[in-house]
């Protein structure tokens, strides 16, 4: 009994009580429902007496999302919220498989049915509005649809009232929304009913033992969302703010991104989930074979190190002649990008600026035309950088003539940056003048999107880095090939404190649920400056295989590799592309264990990270092929490793012959991990590759 008026509340006291109480909760009337393929879930719209209008979910038959409500509040007309009518329920169903141009798996299968429920509102001009949902097995989205109407043409929004009332007490895995930092907080796991304010994807477990992800899917023209804890464990979408005008303006007809719900009963299978990806349009860009997953080095932790600059000087990183030895070693261990930071003119006091940043001009002792063209003799492209500090209308003016002079040299790939406070992008408003606004504004999700169609068109690569959040739109635009979006490998430079060892357990059953991150793993000294990361060598390897993404950087300064050449192996061996991936073992923010099968061979990959505690996971190999026998090249914590001192560096090499039948155990050290490779012998019984 949540919403009772009043005076119900007092005769609650009087017998009769659940006689009232079931009068005042039938006040809402289910207008629709719809059930998952599987009919494990169900979706029931509802009215209440006043119209307003709500949505409940259903798990064989048990509610566990309690009617939350649905509606938006408008700056330049009433209120859609109460008084709407039931008009009409649609339905439809979808089953077909799709292919990723490149991702954690090549075949992906959308099965869902929609229910679409159109309300009106016959006192304001018969004013419409259309929810849809789509209900998977594993979760449901649903989104808005406005339709074209004269009487509502531009929708001037400055709140939407979409609620998730989780039923069920649960724990939280969240990170802070709409603070300075943007999403680079480390995450807090409390009772639900202690959240504030977090961004999505939020995780949630309850204590009857299912598990939610709330995100949201197809961010595209409309601010992002953050979820406010408005009571008790229902949680309310906050749009996050415009700096000029209401939140968001749309002109009918308008489909709002989709709100997500992952709902399983255990951790891996909310990992396994589609539902981000099958919520967005298909690849709307055509051929996109131009667009390569790869691995990269670069010069870029000895910046991040203090040791090298990013500004011009005598301590410049980005020289012609540094970059040619990171193209030679590149060359010579089988990485196809060098990413060079500091090479374009701007950088001197470029903090939340960025008004001096060429895109195309290069410090005088950077070769742009010289190693571009060097790297490409030996098969490796340059990889674009674009620091923007945020100004994103100071980009725009020259990202253009930038993506052109680019493509000119085979750079093929851009990582792009908006290091600002959150509340400190700059963009150009209507009226011609720039004004300061939110990472997450509508605007701003604007220009992250004009980046990638226009890069698009010289057929480069995007890896935002202070990006918006991911919402799957990989899909439609698979040249948005990564970003960043939570706290990466750079703050066990420089972040007070460092990551923390269940750093990665948190990541990948939150962030990672929303797309591919760049968090630049590999740093083989386990040294940043002045302090350790807090890993071992096994996890650092462990995180090519977990921490997805199609670009990954062997992020540590070159040399080191050479102190390490067996781990390094590793390194050069895993793939970034991926025909198949299934996650074996898990629970958020403790352990995780994922094997991905390469693209391009039938070599298995498996990586397994712990948090700060030891542990023995068993790893049976059931995923290999029955047929085949394989080479297991293991790269394991030793039994003194921890992620302390010098036991970071205790990791075991070896090599073992396996089937399909055997298991495995994983012994983890403290903040450790393992990483293994397994390599498909020949049907003769020899390895089919060396
Ligand atoms: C922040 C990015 O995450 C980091 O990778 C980059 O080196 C700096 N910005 C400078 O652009
Ligand atoms: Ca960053």
């Amino acid at each position: 009994m949540v919403h009772l008026a009043p005076y119900l509340r007092l005769f609650c006291l009087l017998p009769g009580f659940f006689l009232l109480e079931a009068r005042a909760q039938s006040a809402a009337k289910v207008v629709a429902s719809a059930e998952s393929p599987d009919k494990k879930l169900s979706v029931e719209v509802s009215l209440t007496a006043d119209g307003n209008i709500a949505y409940a979910v259903k798990r064989n038959g048990r509610e566990i999302i309690s009617p939350s409500r649905l509606g938006f509040i408008l700056a330049n007309a009433p209120k859609l919220d109460r008084n709407f009518g039931f008009e009409s329920a649609n339905t439809a169903a979808q089953d077909e498989t799709w292919e990723q141009p490149w991702g954690e798996r090549r075949l992906v299968r959308d099965h869902h049915n929609e229910l679409s429920v159109t309300f009106v509102q016959k006192e304001l001009a018969n004013r419409h509005l259309t929810v849809v949902f789509r209900v998977f097995d594993d979760g449901l989205g649903f989104r808005y649809a406005l339709p074209d109407q004269p009487q509502l043409k531009a929708l001037k929004i400055t709140d939407e009232l979409t609620e998730f009332a989780i039923t069920d007490r649960a724990t939280a895995w969240w990170d802070v929304a709409g603070e300075w930092n943007r999403e680079e907080y480390l995450y807090n796991k409390t009772p639900l009913v202690e959240v504030s304010e977090a961004q999505t994807p939020i995780t949630l477990k309850t204590n009857s033992g299912l598990y939610f992800s709330i995100h949201e899917a197809a961010l595209v023209d409309y601010p992002a969302f953050w979820l406010r804890r408005v009571e008790g464990q229902r949680l309310k979408t906050r749009l996050a703010p415009s700096s000029i005008g209401p939140n968001a303006e749309c002109d009918a007809p308008f489909v709002s991104p989709w709100r997500t719900i992952i709902i399983t009963d255990n951790a891996p299978a909310l990992y396994q989930s589609n539902i981000e990806l099958n919520l967005n349009e298909p690849n709307k860009l055509g051929d996109v074979s131009w667009v390569k997953p790869y691995k990269y080095v670069g010069i870029w932790w000895a910046m991040h190190l203090g040791l090298k600059t990013w500004e011009g000087g005598p301590r410049h990183g980005a020289t012609t002649e540094e970059t040619r030895r990171y193209m030679d070693f590149a060359a010579a261990n089988g990485f196809r990008g060098v990413l060079v930071e500091g090479w374009n003119l701007g950088w001197e006091d470029w903090f939340a600026k960025g008004d001096k940043f060429s895109f195309t001009q290069s410090y005088p002792d950077f070769n742009l035309a010289e190693v571009a063209e060097y790297g490409l003799s030996k098969g490796v492209h340059l990889v674009g950088h674009n620091e923007t500090s945020g100004n994103a209308a100071h980009y725009e003016e020259q990202m253009d003539e930038g993506f052109a002079l680019y493509q000119k040299y085979g750079v093929d790939s851009v990582k792009t940056g908006y290091v600002a406070d959150a509340g400190g992008a700059q963009v150009k408003g209507p009226d011609g003048t720039v004004h300061y606004t939110w990472n997450d504004s509508q605007e701003m999700v604007r220009h992250y999107q004009k980046v990638v169609t226009e890069a698009a068109r010289y057929h480069i690569a995007i890896d935002t880095h202070e990006p918006i959040k991911d919402t799957g739109l990989r899909r439609t635009y698979p040249n948005w090939v990564s970003r960043e979006g939570e706290r990466g490998q750079e703050y066990n430079a420089w972040g007070h404190p460092p990551n923390p060892p269940e750093h990665e357990a948190n990541l990948i059953f939150t962030r990672m649920l929303s797309g591919p991150m760049d968090f630049t793993p590999g740093v083989l000294s386990l040294e940043g400056k002045g302090q350790e990361i807090q890993a071992t060598q096994a996890k650092e390897l462990a995180l090519y295989v977990v921490i997805y993404s199609p670009i990954q950087m062997a992020a540590d300064l070159i040399e080191n590799y050479a102190k390490y050449p067996k781990p390094f192996q590793f390194i050069k061996d895993v793939p970034t592309d991926w025909e198949e991936t299934w996650m074996i073992n898990g629970e958020p923010g403790d352990y995780a264990t994922i094997a991905r099968k390469d693209r391009h061979s039938d070599d298995w990959y498996v990586g397994a990270v712990t948090d700060e505690n030891a542990r023995t996971l068993s790893l049976p190999l059931k995923f290999l092929d029955p047929t085949r026998s394989y080479t297991a090249q293991i790269y394991r914590d030793g039994d003194k490793a921890g992620y302390k001192g010098a036991a970071r560096f205790d990791i075991v090499i070896e090599s073992k012959r396996v089937k399909s039948t055997d298991v495995l155990p994983l012994k983890l050290a403290p903040g450790g991990g393992q990483a293994i490779r397994f390599v498909a012998e020949s049907r003769g019984g020899s390895p089919s590759r060396p």
